[in-house]
């Protein structure tokens, strides 16, 4: 119930419309309501009368009045319809922009699979419930209450049996939005987990198919769809059921006011019109309650996808932009850590434990270690994807957190390890780095990071298109497109992880020289599995299981790093000299 109100003031622009759709709805329901007593009219005076003119002239009114309610009706559906598309529009809106302000714990935190439906299902969820509310709000209550006080008025003989099957009928309705409310959170629960597996098995479907799991992944995928199933039919079964059961009682209603008219008419105290008026009364209002419950339950689960919504929005941002930034325009790309911890899950189990070290601006710092020991984490907290549990680092003696992010993000060239790039043009791949570039840029970073010689043998250059994921580049050309992008932003501070694992020995040497020679300014973090990568480095940072187990040249760390030096008999014959 919060929730939703607290999304409210995305109606306000569209106010207007959400008033005069319900208007609109009023006045069908008037002429829905007016129906029944012109006839009972035609029947008691016209037709008993044998007065023919009465009778075509109530005839004709009962035209005008259905064809003033379908005006009013269709009003009110476009009006609402209206009001709805855009507020959902607005909260999806809003929903993604906060979404692309996470940061990777935010992300990590709700898990993409719920995000997306969050953005997707509950936001329609809920236009759902403001279409329905907008247009069946005032009809239900509307039609029940008029037809209960038409009822009074004409025929008061036969209002007993309301006093019996109204509180019946309420007391079902109750019961059954309150237990489909409960049924709705658990089908949002599985949509949820359809969502993750699907996008997940989307994502992985090459490796997937590699290693001939998909009878595996369709089996996966059978126990979550199951449970949505499931969960699906108890909750649409129940809101079904609904119906036949109000559709009992009301004909018993109708069988107790029959008999009870037929007695009074046969006394002669009653019209046999009243009683035909009485009936289809008795069905306008439980067409009247139905809908007022059709609404109730579509608010009902309207309020958990409301909460979700609001979770979103709410999530506090936990990397967030200094209260008093430092005043600094430029960079020379000194980075320092000092005594940096940090752990992913916050409980204490440490990635990275007493990073302490200096890289001065120009300096080329190369990162080794064994998989897992926290080489990606430590660039990781340069550009603050995350932030350090304690500890402080610095760029040009500034920490970083009193930096805009947009100042501090732009000074860095960052190279995932993971080469993602996106589906459109090599150019519109490379502008992501630098909006500005012109033609000569893109030809300067694409040669620096080995990239022009395949883009050159594409007929299309740099307008080839990349299909989504890259999927039609090879493993090396994205790293080198990856490599273009960050290069072409001439940063102060450039970070390459593992970004030529997936290249020749050759091409990257020839990249490293190039990097040296066309950006000698910035500082340039390499990190390696390979000596040959880094050997070359000012310092280099050997990682053990998070901690900093050394930190020199090469020829220093031979004689000083046990892990180091392990790492280098290890692969001394497969090295290629640079430089
Ligand atoms: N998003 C994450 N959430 C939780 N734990 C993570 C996350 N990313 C990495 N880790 C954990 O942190 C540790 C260090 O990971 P990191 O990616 O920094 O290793 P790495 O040295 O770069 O390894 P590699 O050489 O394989 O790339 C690993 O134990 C990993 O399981
Ligand atoms: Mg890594």
């Amino acid at each position: 119930m919060k929730a939703m109100k607290k999304l409210l003031h995305y109606m306000a622009p569209y106010k207007f419309f959400a008033i005069i759709g319900p208007l609109l709805m009023c006045v069908e329901v008037l002429m829905d309501l007016l129906q029944p007593t012109i006839m009972q009219k035609m029947i008691d005076t016209g037709i008993v009368n044998q007065d023919n003119a009465y009778v075509i002239k109530l005839g004709l009114l009962m035209l005008l009045s259905a064809i003033i309610g379908l005006i009013g009706g269709a009003g009110s559906s476009i009006y609402a319809a209206k009001s709805a598309v855009h507020f959902a529009t607005d909260i999806r809106r809003d929903v993604f922009k906060k979404m692309e302000q996470f940061s990777n714990q935010n992300t990590d935190s709700f898990g993409t699979g719920k995000l997306i439906t969050i953005a997707t299902s509950d936001v329609e969820t809920l236009k759902q419930a403001v279409i329905m509310t907008l247009r069946m709000f005032i009809r239900g209550p509307l039609l029940f209450i008029g037809s209960v006080v038409i009822v009074w008025v004409t025929a008061r003989e036969l209002f007993p049996v309301l006093l019996v099957v109204i509180p019946i009928l309420v007391a079902c309705i109750y019961f059954f939005s309150v237990k489909s409310g409960k049924l709705f959170l658990k089908v949002q629960k599985a949509m949820d987990q359809v969502n993750t597996k699907l996008q997940e098995m989307l994502a992985g479907i090459r490796v997937i198919k590699a290693f001939d799991r998909q009878d595996y992944e369709k089996n996966h995928f059978k126990t979550v769809n199951d449970l949505l199933m499931k969960r699906n039919m108890t909750a649409e079964q129940l809101i079904l059921t609904l119906m036949p059961i109000m559709m009992f009682i009301v004909n018993i209603g109708m069988i107790a006011g029959l008999w009870m008219g037929v007695i009074k008419v046969n006394e002669g105290t009653l019209q046999v019109g009243v009683i035909l008026a009485f009936i289809n009364y008795l069905n306008i209002m439980m067409n009247g309650l139905m809908s007022s419950s059709h609404v109730l339950m579509q608010i009902a689960r309207s309020f958990s996808s409301a909460e979700r919504i609001n979770q979103v929005l709410d999530t506090e941002i936990d990397i967030t932009e200094p209260n008093k930034p430092a005043a600094m325009d430029c960079f020379n790309g000194e980075v320092e850590f000092r005594d940096v911890n940090f752990s992913y899950s916050k409980n204490g189990n440490y990635v990275l434990q007493n990073i302490s070290f200096k890289a001065a601006p120009g300096q080329t710092i190369g990162i080794i270690g064994s998989t897992g020991s926290g080489k990606s984490t430590l660039v990781k907290l340069i550009p603050r994807l995350y932030d350090p549990d304690s500890g402080e680092i610095l760029v040009d003696g500034v920490n970083i957190k009193d930096l805009y992010l947009e100042k501090l993000r732009t000074a860095i060239g960052f190279v995932p390890q993971k080469a993602t790039l996106f589906s459109g043009s090599i150019e519109s791949n490379l502008r992501f780095g630098k909006e500005e570039a012109t033609e000569q840029d893109l030809e300067q970073a694409a040669h620096s990071a080995a990239a022009s010689e395949f883009i050159d043998r594409l007929d299309e250059g740099f307008a080839y298109n990349l299909m989504q994921g890259a999927a039609n580049l090879s493993g090396g050309q994205r790293q080198r497109l990856a490599m273009a992008r960050a290069f072409i932003r001439e940063a102060n501070i450039l970070i390459l992880d593992d970004s030529t694992s997936a290249i020749d020995a050759l091409s990257e040497a020839a990249v490293q020289q190039e990097l040296r020679k066309e950006y000698p300014d910035a500082t340039v973090f390499i990190i390696s599995s390979k000596i040959s990568s880094i050997r070359g480095a000012d310092q280099i940072l050997v990682m053990k299981d998070g901690k900093l187990e050394a930190i020199g040249t090469h020829e220093e760390l031979i004689k000083n790093s046990k892990v180091y030096s392990d790492i280098n008999i290890s692969q001394s014959g497969r090295e290629v000299q640079y430089g």
